[in-house]
């Protein structure tokens, strides 16, 4: 970084003031910001004083310090800090800004510098000998990809040779300098390949092909547990309420009967609720209305003491357990009488009877992690003994519920149930000759 001075007295015009026109747009400018804060239009009119003289003189320093009513000192530490400003006379008709910085180095800005100095003047800030011409080096102007470069006033003239150059100086010597056209000075198209393009040399398509979305994935395999078929739909079977897949397909008076009509029933039931409390009695209105009844699309157990049910199952190829949308059918085995209600977790519905007494640490078995336990748990698996049982038709029943692709034999779940249920830990060691988990 150069010390940047103000030129030479010698130089120095005894005043400077700007022209109407500058004088009209400078007084618009000043007058875009707040009251009090016109200093900020410091930088826009020194940049309009250059624009009309070439360069900054002290005078147009002291001009402009006036205007915004300014420190001299504050204008002066501006214009000598920012090299767009320039310090010393420039030529009439071109400064030429020679970019020395790496890319353009590489590519010749050297050779660029030589031209300048063999044609304007030896020395950068000097102008030739009629004044018509001045020349500096200066750092990256943002056009490397065409380097090297000049700047000449605000264009820039790129991919240059010192022959090139040669010709543009002389004809902005000559006055003619807007006969040459900014840019790049060779057979580019403004920063693309030389020579043109390298890819995307395709022609484009008129239409575009059809997208095809992939194929679904295949629905997991149907549980082949020998269970009971679905009972055929009947009308008492039929739910009464309103599914959201359902729902769409109503129209809005439709859909806003069925939420009044659900609404009024809840009401009825909560208040033959009330009132049976307050009678002593059963109430018979809540049990009807409740999960697992005709009414939710559920199956009553009449055969069972009253309030006894059956609990809902997915349908053979739900995807999903829990979910009430789907017909249902009764698990075979699963006693609804000993499935632990603490076992229905998560949305997830028994497939197994819950054996009495303390959980084993299904974690122990690899690939059991505390969120699938929670969920074996909820399919009523609570013991390595039942999980040593599995018969292939239970794999598949598990596998199905949980989506699990076959996760189950992979890890050899049903070995490992047998180590630990034979004989913990030990006899997990023994079997696979590491620790469990
Ligand atoms: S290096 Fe010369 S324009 Fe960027």
């Amino acid at each position: 970084m150069v010390a940047r001075r103000l030129a030479e007295d010698s130089v120095q015009p005894a005043e400077f003031a700007f022209n109407n026109d500058n004088a009209q747009w400078a007084e618009k400018r000043i007058a875009l910001y707040p009251v009090g804060r016109q200093q900020s239009a410091v930088i826009p009119l020194l940049m309009r004083a250059q624009e009309q003289e070439g360069w900054i003189s002290r005078a147009a320093i002291e001009k402009v310090a006036a205007m915004l009513d300014m420190p001299y000192i504050r204008v002066l530490e501006v214009a000598t800090f920012y090299t767009q400003f320039q310090l010393q006379p420039v030529g009439t008709r071109a400064h030429i800004q020679v970019c020395g910085t790496t890319p353009c180095m590489l590519r010749g800005a050297e050779d660029l510098r030589a031209v300048c100095q063999k044609k304007i003047h030896p020395e950068a800030h000097h102008t030739n000998e009629d004044g018509t011409l001045s020349w500096e080096e200066v750092e990256c102007l943002g056009a490397c990809v065409n380097a090297p470069m000049v700047a000449i006033f605000q264009d820039t003239y790129e991919d240059l040779t010192p022959e090139r150059l040669e010709e543009i100086i002389d004809a902005f010597a000559a006055g003619k300098g807007d006969t040459i056209k900014p840019g790049t000075q060779i057979e580019r198209h403004n920063s693309a390949a030389i020579g043109g393009r390298t890819n995307l040399l395709e022609e484009p398509t008129a239409t575009r092909e059809k997208f095809v979305p992939p194929p679904a994935p295949e629905a997991p395999a149907a549980p082949a547990a020998p269970a009971a078929p679905a009972p055929a739909p009947t009308t008492a079977a039929k739910p009464k309420d309103v599914t959201a897949e359902s729902a769409p397909a109503l129209k809005e008076p439709a859909r806003k009967g069925a939420k009044v009509s659900q609404a009024k029933a809840e009401g009825e039931r909560l208040q033959a609720d009330v009132e049976a409390k307050a009678n002593g009695k059963p109430n018979t209105a809540m049990r009807e209305g409740a999960v697992g009844s005709e009414a939710e699309g559920g199956k009553v157990d009449t055969g069972k003491a009253p309030g006894k049910r059956t609990r809902a199952v997915p349908a053979e190829g739900a995807a999903s357990a829990g979910t009430a949308k789907a017909p249902v059918r009764k698990v075979k085995g699963a006693d609804p009488a000993e499935v632990s209600p603490s076992a229905d977790k998560g949305g997830i519905a028994p497939l197994f009877t819950a054996p009495v007494g303390p959980k084993d640490d299904l974690k122990l078995i690899s690939g059991v992690g505390p969120v699938l336990e929670g969920k074996l748990n909820a399919l009523g698996i609570t013991k390595y003994a039942q999980v040593a049982a599995f018969k292939k038709a239970d794999i598949a029943r598990v596998d199905a519920v949980l989506n699990f692709r076959g996760r189950i034999e992979r890890d050899e779940w049903v070995k490992q149930a047998k180590a630990l249920a034979k004989g913990g830990v030990e006899e997990y060691r023994k079997v696979f000759g590491k620790d469990p988990r």
